[in-house]
């Protein structure tokens, strides 16, 4: 349909448009409309028909928006055909097409606090309310998945369509008898309706999404880029049976159409949208759970408060969302209010900040790890995702590289997903123009700074390149700064950035340097003083005394983590005692594996691991074990022994981790899901699916945060 050649410009020209500074906007009115359509025009193809955007959908808006502006500038330039006079661009031919029997129209978007409240001044004013009348308002998450309309006749599933371009959908009726959550049969009698269309969003949970690309990567498959495209690619597959395989469900948020046996309209019964939602969700649809998903708000800024506190928890949520709806509760309000050809007048979304966006990859750094893991990462141009600035990404290691295409000059999709860590998703290949270089992974550490370079190796089964050796400075910055963290020595005041301070000063070389620090010498230090390095003075000590666990874990042992530390330290009585061991002694401890004990064996057959260790002890780090070393046998008696808990939402008084180690020293086992084997749910604040699933369980105890600490005591 487009050329690469044409991709490219109506890319750059894209580009163009959203820089304010361009002189584009300079141009005549009649110019720049055409642009703007054509970029519209495009942007419409790759996201409905080809489901592979290549803007954000905040850089879409942003660029309808400016062609609505000068079209309302100048109304006698409007033309049949502009993207904003119709719903859509063209279907795909995959399916039969069917006409929805009212067109699902799009939501006009808005950003922040601000457009809500205009939004909500603009319904007053478009139908005589006086400002200082509130309007009630329903609001509903944004489901970010594939739009599907559902009807009933006579209360069996007759026809479900996708949204194509509004007014004309691509039937897949049988794919949607293969998603579980749409009844095949719905009593709407009850209510007096004989036929009616249901809208809904189609999805697939993220921790679905998860699961089938673990399996497809096991299977070597090529993996699904989000969790989205898998369930808009799923409502298009030929073969129902596959449909049921991917675990898609289908929420709906909207009654468009009903009538009773003679044709008469009986939409009015309901006298709000929240009634309309409560019905579908007794007949057995899915619809976003009262009270916690949705809910009825008085005014607009109680709407505002909802809205502001999804943003925050989006990513808590078992489904993608992009932003909330919120709609005009009262149905006699919306009628009055009725639609523009694109959108309902009564409603509007609100859009998350975008967590995608594109930029150029300019070129890779690489850095070296505590073990000597090469992490290649891409700078960026600047970009805005979800408000913050990112201009590095990692790259994870080579065979993301490779797996992804990557080159220098690349045009790259980037996104910022639910561990708010960047992820480059993809790179634009359409818009290459053959100056883009390949990224040459280095053979020799790029950091070393020894006279001779160090030979990278990779050691089969791993993907990380790594450099071998001991002495490399990046390396000891890395383990010094990991030998204090709080999940190892958990030295207070000596975190990242003081560890690097002190090591350009030359204090620290080595981890061993930690117990020879000068306070006095630090007191002087600018940004310090007595007070700060007798602080510090006083969490070295501390630290001396910890546990040996907390030593072994501090140690940058490759595969070495907190557990394994435990289960370690458990078994020595003191550290340097492993200098003797092989793998004979690790045989019979069942949570080390031979990987980690050929790691453990090799730190200890060092001398200068050993010298470090003895030094340490001479500086009075304890190497003996602990008490704590030791693991706690929970005791029958312990208040919640032999208990199963879950924490959900978000706690008051302490962290999730915090709550976690609180019950397993009560004596409970921390599990991760609902399910029957779960006895105990401790909701904290904004408690969601979870909470919902307990209760329909019925033999979950659901209990709150000052319940369980009560319990505990
Ligand atoms: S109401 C007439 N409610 O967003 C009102 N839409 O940009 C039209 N969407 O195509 C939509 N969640 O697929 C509505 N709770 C929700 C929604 C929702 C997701 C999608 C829908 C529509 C698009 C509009």
């Amino acid at each position: 349909m487009y050329s690469t050649e044409e991709q490219r410009a109506l890319f750059e020209l894209s580009k163009a448009y959203l820089n304010p500074e361009s002189a584009l906007h300079k141009q005549s009115p009649d110019q720049q409309l055409a642009a703007l359509r054509r970029i519209l025009v495009y942007h419409e193809y790759r996201y409905y028909i080809q489901n592979d955007p290549v803007v954000s959908d905040y850089e879409y808006d942003q660029l309808y928006k400016q062609l609505e502006a000068l079209e309302m500038a100048h109304p006698e330039l409007v033309t049949p055909d502009s993207p904003t006079q119709r719903v859509s661009a063209d279907l795909t031919s995959d399916f039969p097409s069917v006409e929805h029997l009212v067109p699902m129209l799009s939501l006009a978007n808005s950003y922040n606090a601000d457009d809500l409240i205009e939004f909500d001044a603009q319904i007053k004013r478009y139908l005589n309310i006086p400002e200082d009348r509130d309007i009630e308002y329903a609001v509903e998450p944004k489901f970010d998945g594939g739009s599907i309309a559902v009807v009933y006749e006579g209360g069996q599933l007759v026809r479900a369509a996708t949204r194509g371009n509004g007014v004309m959908g691509e039937e897949m009726t049988n794919n949607a008898r293969a998603i579980r959550s749409i009844p095949l049969k719905a009593d709407f009698a009850q209510f007096g309706i004989h036929k009616v269309e249901l809208r809904g969003e189609v999805l697939i949970r993220k921790d679905s999404f998860e699961k089938i690309n673990k399996q497809r990567a096991e299977e070597g498959q090529t993996l699904f880029a989000n969790a989205r495209n898998t369930a808009t690619g799923g409502l298009r597959m030929k073969d129902p049976q596959e449909v049921a395989k991917r675990g898609m469900e289908a929420f709906i948020y909207t009654l468009g159409y009903a009538v009773d046996k003679d044709g008469n309209d009986v939409l009015s019964r309901f006298s709000t949208h929240a009634e309309s939602l409560d019905m579908l969700a007794q007949l057995g649809f899915k619809v976003p759970v009262g009270g916690v998903e949705r809910g009825v708000f008085k005014n607009i800024k109680a709407v505002v408060g909802f809205c502001l506190d999804w943003q925050e928890k989006r990513e808590q949520y078992a489904y993608e969302i992009d932003g909330m709806v919120v709609k005009v509760n009262s149905r006699e309000l919306q009628e009055r209010s009725g639609s523009t050809s694109h959108h309902p007048r009564w409603a509007i979304a609100f859009k998350f900040k975008a967590k995608q966006a594109t930029s150029k990859l300019l070129h890779v750094e690489y850095q070296v790890g505590k073990i000597g893991s090469i992490t290649p990462v891409a700078k960026i141009e600047p970009v805005q995702l979800a408000g913050v600035t990112v201009s590095s990404v990692s790259l994870h290691n080579e065979d993301f590289i490779k797996g992804k295409d990557l080159r220098i000059g690349d045009t790259v999709l980037v996104e910022r997903a639910g561990d708010v860590i960047p992820y480059i998703v993809k790179s634009m290949e359409e818009l290459r123009d053959g100056s883009e270089l390949p990224i040459e992974f280095p053979k020799y550490c790029p950091i070393n700074d020894t006279a001779e370079p160090v030979e990278l190796i990779r050691v089969a089964g791993e993907a990380a390149w790594r450099c071998p050796t001991c002495v490399c400075g990046a390396q000891n910055l890395q383990r010094i700064i990991f030998h204090a963290s709080k999940d190892a020595m958990d030295i207070e005041g000596l975190g990242k950035a003081i560890v690097e301070r002190f090591y350009e000063l030359g204090w620290l070389r080595t981890i061993v340097d930690v117990y020879r620090l000068d306070y006095d010498q630090i007191a002087q230090l600018e940004g310090f003083g007595e007070k700060s390095a007798a602080n510090l003075k006083a969490s070295v000590e501390k630290a001396k005394q910890n546990p040996i666990y907390r030593l072994l874990h501090s140690l940058s042992i490759h595969h070495l983590g907190k557990k394994v530390s435990k289960i370690l330290a458990a078994e020595v009585k003191h550290v340097l005692d492993l200098k003797s061991w092989t793998l004979e002694n690790f045989t019979h401890i069942k949570d080390i594996g031979p990987v980690v004990a050929e790691n453990i064996i090799e730190f200890f057959h060092n001398e200068h691991n050993v010298q470090l260790l003895l030094e340490m002890e001479a500086l009075g780090v304890n190497l003996r074990q602990t008490e704590d070393d030791l693991p706690k046998a929970a005791s029958a008696d312990a208040p919640l022994a032999g208990k199963t808990i879950l924490f959900t939402g978000s706690l008051q008084t302490m962290s999730r981790k915090e709550a976690q180690a609180k019950a397993e020293a009560a004596g409970a086992k921390n599990i991760s899901a609902v399910s029957s084997n779960l006895d105990i749910l401790v909701v904290g604040e904004n408690a969601g699916s979870k909470l919902k699933k307990a209760r329909e369980l019925g033999t979950v105890e659901v209990m709150t945060e000052e319940e369980f600490l009560n319990l505990i005591g």
